[in-house]
């Protein structure tokens, strides 16, 4: 169950405003393996009837309500799980064995830029991991207001013959790669089955932390911060937390948010069958985080669709930063938008079309609220107009104005300093980045 904690100031502010920001809270996540092949298929060794054990795991996904769940092997027993599931906000399976990937979220915060991606290698080496086409998910995660994380959900392909190490690794590398691009500037969770021991070189599950920076919960809180060396195997259920499971939990803060994990657990004894069984050949992880706003910078909502490629401006924003002009281009929808920042920073996101306009700001103005109007463009939702708005109540706009607009402001004492979104010829989706002024 996730907490907020609202600030002060943001909290009187509410008495009279109604929409307080919240500036830290904590939430939690379980990974599990729900081994939902057909049990003509593969037993898991785990007895009882699968359908049976399926609807007992979603009773206990409602009963300890954590806040965003991962299953893999989530193929031909999905439907008693959600049957028995309260989570509001949950993704469609994409099939049973041989159609889907057996990945699904079952979570309390909704989300946006949801997407499945199917693995490039995949190795019947041994096990049949071309069977189905296994992959990964993403999804940006709205924890709160202004508090977005990006959350992956991987299973990578099984078994240690050469071909499966090849595959691992080669899934594992196109994870980390799609962060690199998907991902950019933002705090990640990525966690599933990743088949992975440290133990064993060639799966290259260490890519996580030498590519993306993340960081391995399991790695962190039961093994002192040190990877792995020497093999531990888990009982299932397991009654410690310091043997290491192939299953594992990924993180990583950003500029404007810092994420810490605060306890891990395998949290197997919770999920048993009435006469004490296992429900899956795996034990279920938890892990619980504490997040906190930063006070250099933050982020509005985003406006737009989930279409084009994403950028963001976090990583180049200098400390400090203070626009000193603003240039927009659009005609019938938003072309471009783009910012200079007195040190000479120039950031540009868009197409090239479009008339342009600009604007100089005082050195004691500010860009203090930005609104944006959306449409459809062939079917997909765009952004068609932009209208900011600075301290001294001068104006820039462009585009064209449509009925269905969000208007965006700084926290009081904040400022506009730069952008993130997705952009391809035109501004697919955008989103503000605040910073003091
Ligand atoms: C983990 O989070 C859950 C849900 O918020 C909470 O009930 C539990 O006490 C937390 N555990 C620890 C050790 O902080």
């Amino acid at each position: 169950m996730a907490r907020l904690l609202f600030s002060l100031a943001a909290a009187a502010a509410s008495l009279t405003s109604a929409s307080a920001t919240a500036t830290s809270g904590d939430f939690n996540i379980l990974s599990f393996n729900v081994a939902g092949l057909p049990s003509i298929l593969n037993d898991n060794s785990v007895t009882g009837d699968k359908a049976t054990n399926a609807g007992t795991i979603g009773t206990l996904f409602t009963e300890y309500d954590y806040d965003v769940i991962h299953v893999q092997e989530d193929f031909n027993y999905h439907a008693y799980i959600y049957a028995t599931d309260d989570h509001p906000y949950r993704t469609a399976t994409s099939g049973g064995a041989g159609i889907g990937s057996g990945l699904n979220t079952l979570s309390n915060f909704d989300w946006i830029d949801f997407s499945r991606t199917k693995w490039a290698t995949c190795s019947d080496a041994s096990g049949a991991d071309c069977l189905t086409p296994k992959g990964f998910t993403f999804m940006r995660t709205i924890v709160s207001e202004g508090v977005y994380i990006d959350f992956y959900n991987l299973h990578a392909d099984a078994g240690t013959e050469d071909g499966d190490e090849v595959a691992r690794a080669a899934n594992l590398q196109q994870v980390a790669d799609y962060i690199d691009v998907w991902s950019i500037g933002n705090s990640v969770v990525v966690y599933g089955d990743t088949n992975s021991r440290y133990t064993r070189a060639a799966d290259g599950i260490t890519v996580f932390e030498t590519q993306n920076g993340l960081t391995d919960v399991f790695v962190e809180l039961e093994n002192g911060g040190v990877n792995p060396t020497v093999e531990t195997i888990c009982d299932n259920p397991s009654l410690i937390n310091t043997c290491e499971t192939v299953d594992k939990v990924f993180y990583r803060s950003s500029k404007q948010l810092t994420l810490s994990a605060t306890y891990f657990s395998y949290e197997s004894s919770k999920f048993l069958q009435s006469d004490g069984s296992i429900l899956s050949d795996h034990n279920p992880i938890t892990v619980n985080y504490t997040w906190a706003v930063s006070s250099s910078f933050r982020q509005s909502g985003f406006w737009g669709g989930p279409h084009g490629t994403w950028f963001n401006d976090l990583p180049s924003l200098p400390s400090s930063p203070k626009p000193s002009k603003l240039t927009f281009s659009g005609g019938s929808r938003l072309d471009s938008v783009g910012l200079t920042l007195t040190d000479g920073t120039v950031f540009s996101h868009g197409g090239t079309g479009g008339t342009s306009a600009s604007l100089t700001l005082g050195s004691k103005e500010y860009w203090v609220s930005a609104e944006l109007c959306q449409g459809q463009k062939d079917g997909e939702t765009r952004n068609f107009y932009i209208l900011a708005t600075t301290s001294s109540g001068n104006t820039l706009s462009a585009g064209t104005a449509t009925s269905d607009c969000a208007t965006f402001s700084a926290p009081t004492g904040w400022q506009i300093v730069g952008y993130l979104g997705q952009d391809g010829d035109e501004m697919d989706q955008l989103a503000f980045i605040y910073a003091p002024q």
